[in-house]
This record gives C-alpha cells, structure tokens and sequence, in this order.
C-alpha cells in the first residue's frame, strides 16, 4: 500500500529538519576549526554525516513506498558561539526537538494507522535516544572543564576518535560501492 500523502509531507518536512541538522553541525564543525579544536570538529564533521544519514534513510523509505521526497529550502545555521558550552547546550536543544518531532510523526502514523511508518520510525526513536545522551554527555565534560586547557586539550583528543559508521554509508548511497 502506497504511504499516504500527509504521512510523506510530514515526513519530507523531516528530511528538511534532519539536514538543517546536517546543516548546522557543518556549521558548528568549521567553527571548531577556527577554534583550533580538531577533535571537536572532528566530532560535528560524523555529526554532520550521520545527521545526512538521517534524512537519507527517510529518503530512501519514501522511494520504498511509492512516494517521493521533495527536498525543501534549508535556513543558514548559526556561525558562531559564545562559548563551548553554549555550543553544546545548542546540540542538546536541537536533538530534543528532533526528538520531539519524531514522536510527533509516530502520533501521526498511528492517528492514519500507517503501521509500516509506525515500525520504520521506532529506529528513530531509538537513535534520538542515544543523540541526547552522546550530546548531554559532552555538555556535562565540557561544563566540568570550563577553562582547563588540559581538560580541553584530553576531551579533544577523546573526540578525534570518533569515527563515522560504515553502516551508514549504504544508506547514503544508491549503489554499493564495488
Ligand atoms: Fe537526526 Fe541528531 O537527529
């Protein structure tokens, strides 16, 4: 059964704000640069990517039941913070809204009886769990550091290590790589 025409609005609306997402830890990413912090760029850069991830697996679902994304205009992110910890209060704000919003489309898929949607989101629901407790995570630290420049320069080296998951790559792309 073809998905509903208000299901896929709401949800190209989401592939909108997950690559807002994508968009802003770019964003947040080229500022860490400029801060001389690679590991926390480092951080936003695979933020940036599962964030794409996101809006991809949304994407490719739509495509899957006979609908189709259309891809909306994105809002320029914000350039910069006031401080380290501003910018991850920013990331905890923005992960709850997400999470806010997915529980608004599991609403929606159970009020159209959608149950392919319903089941598809629960990976959503799952992952803004760990979104939140990744970000509150490097808040607490980063709170904690405040203007230690030895902690800062650890919690960098912690963050440089994070790396992408190479099962979201498929998810981006159409083709396997051969
Ligand atoms: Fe796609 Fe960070 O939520």
């Amino acid at each position: 059964m073809s998905i509903k025409n208000e299901m896929q609005d709401a949800i190209n609306d989401q592939i909108q704000a997950e690559m807002f997402s994508a968009y802003l830890y770019l964003s947040m990413a080229s500022w860490f640069d400029d801060e001389d912090l690679p590991g926390f760029s480092n951080w936003m850069r695979c933020q940036y990517m599962e964030e794409t991830m996101h809006a991809m697996k949304f994407f490719n679902f739509l495509n899957d039941r006979g609908g189709r994304a259309e891809l909306k205009p994105l809002e320029g992110p914000d350039t910069k913070w006031n401080s380290y910890i501003e910018a991850f209060e920013a990331v905890v704000k923005h992960e709850e809204y997400i999470s806010g919003r997915i529980n608004k489309l599991v609403t929606l898929s159970r009020k159209l009886e959608d149950y392919a949607t319903e089941s598809f989101l629960m990976w959503y629901v799952d992952e803004q769990v760990e979104e939140e407790d990744s970000a509150n995570e490097i808040l607490s630290k980063v709170k904690r550091i405040k203007t230690d420049s030895n902690g800062l320069f650890m919690l960098d080296k912690e963050l440089a290590s994070r790396a992408l998951s190479p099962a979201a790559v498929p998810t981006i792309l159409a083709q396997p790589i051969i």
